[in-house]
C-alpha cells in the first residue's frame, strides 16, 4: 500500500438474491481526502459503504482498509475509523451527553479526556443546551448531529459518512459541510460518504465515484469530470443591441456552433467545444459586433450526473 493510499478495493461485488447491489468497485482513497460517492436510488452507494468499511462481506473482490483486511481485523478497524449509518441507531433512553459518554466508553477513552471531548462535541454540533434531554424526545436533524458528534467521539482516522447532511437544516449542514472541510484539510483525516446533493459533492468532495446500478460509471475529481464530460459547455455573449443582428448571423455561419439562443441582449451558444472559443470571439470581433462580455458556463456536477444518466 502506498503511504498515503488508505484504502484499497479491488473487483468488489455483492449480490441479494437476484439483485446485484455492487458489481466489479475497484477504487483507491488517500489519506485525508474527501470521497463522494453518487447514485440515484438503489444505484449501490450505501452497499458499497458497507463493503469498504467491513459491515458486509463481499461476494467477490478484496478491501483493505489502513492495511488492515475488514473481514478478519474488524474491531481493530473499528477502532480507527468513524461510521454514520443511513438510519443511525441511537439509544433512546439515554440522553445526547449519555449517548456520547456510552460510547467513549466503548471505545476506550481514558476518563480525563472522556468529559472534554463529550463537552466539545456537544458544543460543536449545537446539542450542548439540550445535553440531559433523552435522545427519544430529539427531532430528526438532532438525533442526526448526535449520531455525526457519536461517529467522532474517538478521533477516527477514516469517516464513513452516509448522507450526513440529509435531514439537516441548511445552517446545521452547512455547519457539517465545515466540519467536514476542516477534518480532512486541517487535521488530515480521510472522509468517505454519500451523498444526493450535488452542490454539496461539487464543493466538498476531492474525487467522486458516480454509481448506476452497482456499477462505477465515472471516477474523478468534479472538474476532471467536468472536462471529460463537458460537451455542454455553454458561452454567453453580451453584445451592442445595433450589433445583435450581425453577431447572430456570424454565428450561425461559423462551424461547430450546434444551438443558438437569444435573450435580454445576450446570445448563448450551447454545446461548443473549449477549443474553439477564441475562435468565435475573433469572429465576432474581425466583423466588427461590439462585444461587452464573453463567459463560459463550465458544466456542473449536477450536468454531468444527468449526462451519465442519460438526461437532460
Ligand atoms: N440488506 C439488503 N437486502 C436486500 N437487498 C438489499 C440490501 N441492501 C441493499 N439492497 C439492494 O441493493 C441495491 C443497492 O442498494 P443501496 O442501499 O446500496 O443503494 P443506495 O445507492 O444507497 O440508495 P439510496 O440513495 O436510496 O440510499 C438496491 O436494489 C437494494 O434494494
Ligand atoms: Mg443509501
Amino acid at each position: 500500500m502506498a503511504d498515503d493510499v488508505v484504502l484499497i478495493a479491488q473487483g468488489l461485488a455483492r449480490a441479494f438474491g437476484e439483485v446485484v447491489a455492487v458489481d466489479g468497485l475497484s477504487l483507491q482513497v488517500r489519506r485525508g481526502e474527501i470521497f463522494g460517492f453518487l447514485g440515484h436510488n438503489g444505484a449501490g452507494k450505501t452497499t458499497s459503504v458497507r463493503l469498504l468499511n467491513g459491515v458486509l462481506r463481499p461476494d467477490q473482490g478484496h478491501v483493505q482498509v489502513l492495511g488492515l483486511d475488514p473481514t478478519s481485523q474488524g474491531p481493530e478497524l473499528r477502532r480507527r475509523t468513524g461510521v454514520l449509518t443511513e438510519t443511525p441507531a441511537l439509544e433512546e433512553r439515554l440522553t445526547a451527553r449519555e449517548n456520547l459518554l456510552f460510547y467513549a466508553e466503548l471505545y476506550g477513552l481514558a476518563p480525563e479526556r472522556m468529559t472534554e471531548r463529550v463537552e466539545a462535541l456537544l458544543e460543536i454540533f449545537n446539542l450542548a443546551s439540550r445535553a440531559d434531554d433523552r435522545v427519544s424526545g430529539f427531532s430528526k436533524g438532532m438525533k442526526q448531529r448526535l449520531a455525526l458528534a457519536r461517529a467522532l467521539v474517538h478521533e477516527p482516522e477514516i469517516l464513513f459518512l452516509d448522507e450526513p447532511t440529509s435531514g439537516l437544516d441548511p445552517v446545521a449542514a452547512r455547519a457539517v459541510r465545515r466540519l467536514v472541510a476542516r477534518l480532512s484539510r486541517e487535521e488530515d483525516r480521510t472522509v468517505i460518504l454519500c451523498t444526493h446533493n450535488l452542490i454539496e459533492a461539487q464543493t466538498l468532495c476531492d474525487r467522486v465515484a458516480v454509481l448506476k446500478a452497482g456499477r462505477l460509471m465515472a471516477l474523478g475529481r468534479p472538474a476532471d469530470l467536468a472536462r471529460r464530460w463537458g460537451r455542454n459547455l455553454r458561452l454567453d455573449f453580451e453584445v451592442s443591441g445595433a450589433t445583435r443582428g450581425l453577431a447572430l448571423s456570424v454565428l450561425r455561419a461559423t462551424p461547430g456552433v450546434a444551438e443558438l439562443a437569444s435573450e435580454d441582449g445576450v446570445i448563448s451558444v450551447l454545446g461548443i467545444d473549449r477549443e474553439r472559443v477564441p475562435d468565435l470571439v475573433e469572429a465576432l470581433v474581425g466583423a466588427g459586433v461590439r462585444l461587452y462580455r464573453v463567459s463560459p458556463r463550465e458544466p456542473t456536477l449536477e450536468d454531468i450526473y444527468f449526462a451519465l444518466h442519460g438526461l437532460d
